[in-house]
């Protein structure tokens, strides 16, 4: 078979896929910041009926839908497989069925093609959303909110990260799924608690702001997320309805707090001035407006990709890619799955 890397010496058009959790997802980015074609398959439907993802549908779902998001993906950017240059494909951390799906139908692809393959962060994949369709260069600090993770990180030219904290518990989403749960509002709860947030009022009640003021860039969310369950069950026992617009919001406003104090205590002790926010979170309104406002308030450089692009998407794993590539951080044909990768590992096999 000949080597389809030499077809391309100008663009370089990737191919992403993405399937960590539960979206079936592909897309083909060029350069890293021009989006030609994405599909996102989403699996919300089916798992809302539990209440929350069931691993074992989401792998099932996956494979029955990988190879056709991906044709499809082809289809709508006009391409075939031999004007690609690269596969890149989200290796960890998630559900390990789930990425199983996309790893193994990425490795079919490349050893089909003879295209070369990438393995990706998911939280590199997230970071990598701020370029499409923007002329961010790094430096930069990213602050990193989803389902799975809370991490505030900087990322140099080489497209290499740098962990400044995290959380010692649950996510920011976690948080806002578990609320949800809490107040009666349906799988995935963060875009219903955002939204019922805006209805409600933030001071109504106070809710722990934990590690703030503690000089740390960890971040905690299990006390917010006891003393929210505390209040509701305690205003339930009193006969008392609860007023779920002030409890989102006022939960919201504490959550939004702590990210904002963080991220800004970030930028002052690197010295870097431009804020990456990623990630499902980064979808939240109240969170986009308070680091809006304080990016005014102290003349830094705030990037919030489009809310399409926040969540799981193929696009920000073709980004990254294009990082990689440019690197020379390929993987081989041995690529596999890990639920729990971590950054710092992930960056050290492939050499950085
Ligand atoms: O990045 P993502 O799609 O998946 C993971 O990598 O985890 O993030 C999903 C998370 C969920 O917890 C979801 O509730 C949360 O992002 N989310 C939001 C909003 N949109 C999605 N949380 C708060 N406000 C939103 N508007
Ligand atoms: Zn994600």
């Amino acid at each position: 078979m000949t080597d389809i890397r030499s077809v391309s010496t100008t663009a370089l058009r990737v191919l992403g896929i993405e399937t960590s959790c539960d979206e079936t997802a592909a897309a083909v980015v060029v350069d890293g910041r021009k989006l030609l074609a994405q599909t996102i398959a989403s699996q919300i439907e089916t798992h809302a009926q539990f209440g929350g993802v069931v691993p074992e549908i989401a792998s099932r779902r996956h494979v029955q839908t990988v190879t056709r998001v991906v044709q499809q993906t082809l289809f709508k950017a006009g391409l075939t497989w031999g004007e690609l240059d690269a596969i890149a494909v989200t290796q960890g951390p998630g559900l390990l069925g789930a990425l199983l799906v996309g790893v193994s139908a990425a490795k079919g692809f490349a050893l089909a093609t003879g295209l070369p393959l990438m393995g990706v962060h998911h939280i590199a994949g997230h970071v990598a959303a701020s370029f499409v369709g923007s002329s961010l260069q790094p430096p930069f600090l990213s602050l990193v909110v989803s389902g799975g993770h809370t991490e505030l990180l900087t990322v140099n030219e080489h497209f290499v990260f740098h962990l400044l904290g995290s959380t010692k518990d649950d996510a920011a989403g976690e948080a806002y799924d578990k609320v949800a749960r809490l107040l009666g509002l349906s799988y995935p709860g963060g875009p219903k608690v955002d939204a019922l947030a805006a209805e409600g009022d933030p001071t109504a009640y106070h809710f722990p702001r934990s590690l703030l003021g503690d000089g740390s860039l960890d971040f905690s969310y299990s006390g917010l997320k006891s003393a929210v369950a505390n209040e509701v069950i305690r205003q339930r026992r009193a006969g008392r309805s609860v007023n779920v617009a002030d409890v989102a919001a006022s939960f919201q406003a504490a959550v939004v707090e702590v990210l904002v104090e963080k991220a800004t205590s970030a930028l002052q002790q690197t010295g870097v001035n431009t804020l990456v926010l990623a990630g499902g979170v980064a979808a939240n309104r109240g969170l986009r407006q308070a680091l809006h406002r304080r990016s005014l308030q102290q003349g830094f450089h705030l990037v919030v990709p489009p809310v399409e692009l926040c969540t799981d998407n193929g696009a920000m794993i073709a980004a990254a890619g294009y990082w990689l590539y440019q690197s020379g951080r390929f993987s081989d044909l041995e690529l596999n799955a890990t639920s729990s990768l971590a950054l710092q590992d992930w960056q050290a096999a492939s050499g950085v």
